[in-house]
């Protein structure tokens, strides 16, 4: 028998000690959390991405009565940000999240936007810095990949 561990490292910064453009970043997740439709759970997520470009692009939950015809703050925000400049690689995304008017400590991402974060790094070869923004603190993962280990990709199809 061979037992494999897997390990997940995480950097907890405080926020005053993060780098100005995580600062902003963690700031456009926060805003979009104002403007999520989540009359269902009253659970706003806001979600913002660094572009390779410079551009920031934010995002938030939109739910629906019917409820799996939602979606997540960061599959919201990744798939705008793909749709828009599908040529500039995410380099970092931020997620941040909001419910009975405080900041939640901390929100980390559902299987199914892991999945996606996952593509989305395979697609551009390159990790995607995930930063779980809480009210002091900020928990930094390195890459999507860390967070969802032994993941199913797109070279188990060719
Ligand atoms: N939600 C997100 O937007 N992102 C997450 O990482 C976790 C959950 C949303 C989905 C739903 O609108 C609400 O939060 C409650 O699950």
């Amino acid at each position: 028998m061979k037992e494999l561990t897997i390990e997940t490292k995480v950097q907890v910064f405080s926020i005053s000690e993060a780098p100005e453009i995580y600062k902003e970043l963690i700031e456009s997740a926060i805003d979009a959390t104002a403007n999520a439709y989540a009359p269902y759970s009253c659970f706003n997520v806001g979600a913002a991405v660094l572009l390779e470009n410079g551009k920031i692009i934010a995002g938030n939950n939109q739910e629906n009565a019917a409820y799996p015809s939602g979606l997540c703050a960061e599959r919201v925000t990744l798939f705008s940000a793909n749709a828009q400049y599908p040529d500039s690689k995410v380099l970092v995304i931020a997620i941040a999240a909001v419910t009975n008017g405080k900041q939640v400590e901390m929100i980390t991402p559902c299987g199914a936007c892991r999945q996606v974060l996952l593509e989305v790094e395979k697609r551009y070869q390159s990790p995607i810095k995930v930063l779980l923004c809480g009210r002091e603190q900020i928990y930094i993962v390195e890459s999507a990949s860390s967070l969802l280990p032994l993941s199913f990709d797109g070279s188990s199809l060719k």
